[in-house]
């Protein structure tokens, strides 16, 4: 990868730590149309399973490898040989392959999930590095749990897996523990102590149990991290993981930043849409750019805001990210302003709406119902008032 210091990689995780939501699974044909559009999208990395997890997964891995050209192919494993044979095996057709091996870094996991010690740990993640590194150039070393882990301790097993051959380190947030703060205090704290962090990309991987996924993402990018991993939709196991569209926007939004990624963010409704059907898991509505109602107005003062000039209301515009336009939804809390654009988009001629009147009579029905649609609005207007 060229140095850049402020282009961020987007490494997508849809298809491993997304697909591991319960009922999400998807056949490999899905995947294959799913990376495609990944692929489209301009993601940098694209994790495409944990092959040894199961014959179908370890396909996948081998098929998207075949179908993928841009994107880096990324295979997750365990710190262990049989887990690496067999994900070295998934990315022979791969153009640019990359092993994510790693294991836990925080005193719970090292204690309670492998009943161990931090030396012996540390070894053992040195050795998993070194032992892909012997048939993959680049490798990926996540430190799960790095969100509770000791920093000083954290700093030296990154620095003993940079100088075993790791060309990017994971610090995962696992448990969506940490304060944005906190978070962004971890990555510089790394960037401060570990001698040879030029040597590796800093990578962030958060989850949304407390639903600060995006928030520490942004603070480790604004703290040196250069790979940002993320899943459509912010899809993923418990509360999920960090959203993409929510990271790309933000960096998108806020050029003081002066970070930026390669995405084309107006897939994003598009693909949003796919994942979901696909996974057969709906988008919140009030979702941050993809949600149905990410760019719809209701209430009166925002929809007369937003007739009188987009940006009252809007800090990102819906072409962006694929959406024709935004919304102005009538309903009882709609001023005047909104109920005169929808008739004028009826073809209703607007010196000769008698708008006072009309919207008394739209207020009565409006109270009675959720939302005013336009046949609604064509029966409150059958008293003869001319139409273009
Ligand atoms: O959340 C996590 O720690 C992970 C690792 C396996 C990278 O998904
Ligand atoms: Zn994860």
């Amino acid at each position: 990868m060229l140095h850049d210091p402020n282009r961020i990689y987007i490494f997508d995780t849809t298809l491993r730590d997304g697909e591991q939501v319960p009922g999400c699974q998807l056949t490999t044909s899905e995947k294959i149309e799913i990376a495609l559009r990944l692929e489209t999208l301009g993601v940098d990395v694209l994790e495409a399973g944990f092959p040894v997890s199961s014959p179908g997964d370890f396909n996948s891995v081998v098929e998207l490898s075949k179908a993928i050209k841009q994107p880096i192919i990324c295979a997750l494993t365990r710190a262990n040989k049989k887990d690496i044979d067999v994900a070295v095996d998934s990315l022979k057709y791969a153009k640019r392959p990359r092993i994510h091996t790693g294991i836990g870094s925080s005193d719970m996991h090292i204690k309670y999930k492998f009943n161990s010690t931090r030396e012996d740990i540390l070894q053992r993640g040195v050795d998993a590095v070194k032992y892909a590194k012997k048939f993959v150039e680049d490798i990926e070393f996540y430190a799960e749990d790095a969100g509770r882990a000791d920093n000083a301790f954290l700093a030296q097993m990154v620095e003993a897996v940079i100088a075993a051959g790791a060309t990017v380190v994971n610090i995962p947030d696992t448990n969506g523990y940490c304060l944005p703060d906190q978070y962004g205090a971890k990555i510089k704290y790394l960037m401060d102590h570990v001698p040879n962090i030029d040597k590796a990309i800093i990578s962030v991987h958060c989850h949304n149990d407390l639903g600060l996924a995006t928030a520490n993402t942004i603070a480790g990018i604004q703290n040196g991290a250069r790979q940002a991993e993320c899943t459509i939709n912010g899809i993923g196991e418990r509360a999920g993981n960090t959203s993409l569209e929510e990271v790309a926007m933000i960096l998108k939004t806020h050029q003081a930043l002066n970070k930026h990624t390669q995405i084309n963010s107006k897939h994003f409704y598009e693909l949003s849409g796919m994942v979901s059907r696909m996974m057969r898991m709906p988008v919140q509505p009030n979702k941050a750019i993809v949600g149905k109602n990410a760019f719809a107005h209701s209430s009166g003062i925002h929809q007369d805001g937003v007739l009188k000039h987009r940006e009252n209301y809007e800090i990102i515009n819906p072409e962006d990210v694929g959406i024709d336009q935004s919304e102005i939804i009538l309903t009882a809390r709609s001023g005047r302003h909104a109920l005169k654009h929808h008739l004028e988009r009826l073809g209703y001629v607007s010196e000769k709406i008698n708008l006072d009147d009309v919207y008394e009579r739209f207020l009565a029905i409006a109270d009675s119902k959720k939302e005013i649609k336009d046949d609604d609005l064509l029966s409150l207007m059958s008293d003869g008032t001319e139409r273009n």
